[in-house]
């Protein structure tokens, strides 16, 4: 291969990211939500671009632009998210970095909850569905290669080795997001990869540019079998 394509395997490649937190609306002026950035995802993006992919972006509510070369879909919840996913198929490559809301709530208020005072307050939740897991088993459109990230407290390896066989993905970015590890709205990260059949890799703490990189290159290397 010449130089151009040996710098951008993936030339010809559509790729899927979804990045960012949802909003889950309670009512007007209220939403459930989490702490994700979207960094990890928009740096994935990049990656993903400079290395010749078409790249839609399904993004929730962050405060990064997008990057260049990348088609951004802005989304607010889960099913809004799914929905944008299923419309950017067929795709070669599907990386799900969002920090998708498990839930949301079962009724959404037209109007503003009023407190009542001395009262406790609770909201009836419904589960939210699995983007990654409806990507993995996708009856028609399957992508070659479909990566789930796995935020742990716990112990990382063991919860996203058993993330990997539940949702049916290929790879699994686990990432330790313990509170002392300042993964959330931080610039590194510091993940280990899970494939099956290989043992894990663990990176060394970097930044999620440079995570970002180093996946997409094992991603080419991969799908491509090109070191670029
Ligand atoms: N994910 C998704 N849709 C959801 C929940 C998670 O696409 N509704 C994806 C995330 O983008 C990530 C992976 O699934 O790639 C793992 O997310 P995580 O929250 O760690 O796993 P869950 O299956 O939601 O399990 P739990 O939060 O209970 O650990
Ligand atoms: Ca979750």
């Amino acid at each position: 291969l010449d130089g151009a394509n040996r710098s951008q395997p993936l030339v010809g490649m559509r790729a899927l990211v979804t990045g960012g937190p949802t909003h889950e609306p309670i009512d007007p002026v209220r939403f459930l939500a989490n702490r994700s950035s979207g960094r990890q995802s928009y740096a994935i993006a990049a990656a993903l671009a400079e290395a010749g992919a078409a790249v839609t972006l399904v993004s929730g509510p962050v405060a990064l632009s997008p990057p260049a070369g990348v088609e951004r879909i802005g989304v607010t919840t889960a099913v809004e998210m799914l929905a944008a996913c299923e419309a950017a198929l067929p795709v070669d490559i599907a990386i799900c970095a969002a920090a998708v809301g498990d839930w949301r709530p079962l009724h959404v208020d037209a109007m503003k909850i009023k407190k009542v005072a001395g009262k406790t307050m609770s909201i009836e939740l419904a589960e939210n569905p699995d983007i990654l897991a409806s990507l993995s088993r996708h009856p028609q459109s399957r992508p070659r290669l479909v990566v789930g990230f796995a935020a742990e407290t716990g112990d990382p390896l063991r919860e996203a080795m058993a993330k990997l066989e539940r949702k049916g993905c290929d790879w699994i970015v686990a990432n330790d997001v313990s509170p002392n590890q300042g993964v959330f709205g931080g610039l590194n990260n510091t993940v280990t990869l899970l494939r099956r059949d290989r043992p894990p890799e663990a990176w060394p703490t970097a930044e999620k540019t440079s995570v970002a990189k180093r996946l997409v290159a094992e991603i080419a290397l991969d799908l491509v079998g090109e070191d670029f």
